[in-house]
């Protein structure tokens, strides 16, 4: 979603500016900007990507000051334009603001401004907040903007400079994640910590309704209402190199590849062999909930929904309690009923995704325990959870999600034997699964080395605009999935489902050579898969399995065969997915469609 760097220091701003912008280009925008305080205050636009900006800016030659904010935009108030773009201004030009988020009231907010004699350029939430900072200016940025931030709903992330006070930075979050890195004698504040590394690894993060004001001696960090707080400072574990390409075409195509080493490392300590157990320290603090737990709600959306409906089925099979998934946004408007012992578990790679975060909240104010499976370090729902377990998958950069999707679902399966085991699970039968789960990164190896054959399959089809994917039992979100990455890159339409479900309905678009994907390893629902292939297949689809080396039958049944190694059935979606992954990428690049920077698509979605 939108982007927020912001510098105050010694060098000059632009360029680091620019560099930031660049890093954060990942999360997916439609339009840039930077604003530079020197003296005055200056303004550079553009719709489209940071490289059109950059170009402009040579185009404004004078731009220079040590202090300066920056932004990529992902619209949701007025369309894509340059006007449109942060920063955004006040009417008199003296104060400049860029924000993540949605302001709720703005429209209320507008009318009162307007009816004080302001005046407004654009349709935006943004150029109201920086309005109404304006009007509340009584000579100090810092308590102006605390004032703004007790007037509004909503969410923000904001970072606001005055030219009034022309070494003052001022940043709020609420709702919306912000950074503040702290350098020698330079801050960067940025809404995603690879926008910080390059300058420093000594950060915090904003909490909800606190503001930090900025300037050459130091900070400040308070509430809105004024009250000083101590933020925690961290060590950023984030290395430059894992935000960079490495000789690989695509963050994509490096993160599917780069699987078995951060899978390795999702495991890493925490497969206790000899003693037949799973150590989990994140969990420490809940585990007498765990043993009593009586019901798992699992709650995400997208990709991470996903793995959440395969950890459904590894707690019921695994751990023996009952468990159920949802959609998060649906979730947290329905009422829920949370029973006594329930344990609610809140999957998602970046940790910040709105309606996630929210139906957490909603779990734990009606009394659940709370769990995140979360990728990024310190986010906010690692934060508002009771226990957790990081997927230690380094940073994803690929707005398609994959190797968070394998990190989420190696922590659930660990989570579902881990609670197994506290409550009945014997030592042998937990150390043969852990012995299988630590083959999994060598056999994820064995699966990308089929990527040829899998770039020949795919790119026979790519032309076909609707595909099915089809799978059962633990295969039925890997399908799911599949569908899922090949829409989000390719822009092919795909439906993923329940392979049984296909005859009470879907089988009517089945036509001459429609590309039908279907999980097809062995299972205990491999029978059933066979027969779905036939009625597939005398409707004149084209069908692509995925099955387990050595399955001689399937061949013969299914157009088109990708390979993938046995194991067992709740560990298979580690490896059923992999060539699915691999498909999407080759039917996007085939396409000739930027992968990493897929049309209309947001990395992290922090707004409802
Ligand atoms: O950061 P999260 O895992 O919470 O994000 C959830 C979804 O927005 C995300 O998985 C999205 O569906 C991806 N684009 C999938 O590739």
């Amino acid at each position: 979603m939108c982007g927020i760097v912001a510098y105050l220091g010694e060098q000059p701003a632009l360029p680091i500016l620019i560099e930031g912008l660049k890093r954060l280009e990942y999360r997916g925008y439609d339009s840039a900007g930077v604003a530079l305080l020197n003296g005055g205050l200056k303004v550079v636009k553009s719709v489209g990507r940071v490289s059109v900006l950059e170009e402009k800016l040579k185009q404004t030659p004078d731009l220079c000051g040590t202090v300066g904010i920056a932004h990529t935009r992902w619209a949701t108030h007025g369309s894509v334009t340059e006007l449109n773009a942060h920063p955004h201004s006040d009417d008199q030009h003296r104060f400049v603001l860029v924000h993540n988020g949605i302001i709720e009231n703005y429209s209320t907010l507008k009318k009162v401004l307007e009816e004080r004699g302001r005046v407004f350029e654009t349709e935006t939430d943004t150029e109201v907040l920086v309005t109404l900072i304006a009007e509340l200016y009584e000579g100090d940025l810092e308590k102006a903007v605390q004032a703004a931030a007790r007037e509004v709903t909503g969410a923000y992330a904001i970072v606001c400079c005055c030219a009034d006070e022309p070494g003052v930075l001022v940043a709020a979050r609420k709702g919306s994640p912000l950074m503040v890195g702290i350098g020698a004698d330079e801050f960067v504040v940025a809404s995603d910590p690879s926008a910080i590394v390059a300058h420093t690894s000594r950060a915090f993060a904003l909490d909800d309704y606190n503001v930090c004001r900025i300037d050459k001696t130091g900070f400040r960090t308070s509430t809105i209402d004024n009250h000083e707080v101590s933020p925690k400072v961290m060590e950023l574990e984030l290395e430059l190199e894992e935000t960079e390409l490495g000789g690989f075409d695509h963050y994509m195509q490096k993160e599917i590849f780069e699987q078995p080493r951060v899978i390795r490392n999702t495991l890493r300590g925490r497969l206790d062999h000899k003693e037949g157990r799973i150590v989990l320290g994140g969990l420490t603090e809940i585990s007498k909930e765990l043993v009593k737990a009586r019901r798992f709600i699992l709650t995400a959306q997208g990709t991470a929904l996903h793995s959440a409906m395969i950890g459904e089925y590894l707690l019921e099979d695994l751990a023996k309690v009952p468990a159920e998934c949802e959609y998060a946004s649906e979730f947290r408007y329905r009422n829920p009923i949370i029973e006594e012992n329930t344990i609610v578990i809140a999957v998602s790679q970046s940790g910040e995704t709105a309606d996630t975060l929210s139906a957490l909240h909603e779990a734990r104010d009606r009394g659940a325990t709370s769990l995140g499976v979360v990728n990024v370090v310190g986010s906010s729902i690692t934060r508002d959870t009771d226990a957790g377990v990081y997927l230690r998958v380094g940073p994803e950069i690929g707005v398609a999600s994959t190797k968070a999707f394998l990190g989420q679902v190696a922590v659930l399966t660990m989570i579902a034997i881990h609670t197994g085991r506290r409550r009945f699970m014997s030592p042998d039968e937990c150390a043969t699964l852990l012995r299988e789960l630590d083959q999994i990164p060598d056999k994820i190896e064995r699966i990308l080395q089929t990527a040829e054959a899998v770039k020949r399959v795919t790119e026979q089809h790519i032309h076909k605009e609707n595909w099915l994917f089809l799978g059962r039992g633990y295969n039925y979100p890997v399908a799911m999935e599949g569908a899922l990455k090949l829409k989000e890159i390719s822009y092919i339409h795909a439906e993923g489902m329940p392979a049984a479900e296909m005859k009470h309905g879907p089988i009517a678009l089945i036509n001459d050579g429609m590309p039908v994907v279907f999980l097809a390893n062995r299972g205990r629902q491999y029978d059933k898969v066979l027969s779905n292939i036939a009625e597939t297949r005398s409707r004149g689809g084209h069908v692509i399995a995925v099955a387990t080396e050595g399955d001689t039958h399937i061949e013969s049944v299914a157009d088109e065969v990708l390979w993938v190694p046995d194991c067992p059935e709740p560990l298979s979606p580690l490896l059923t997915v992999v060539p699915l992954q691999l498909m999407a990428y080759y039917a996007a690049v085939a396409r000739g469609h930027d992968v990493d920077k897929p049309r209309n698509l947001a990395k992290s979605v922090t707004v409802e």
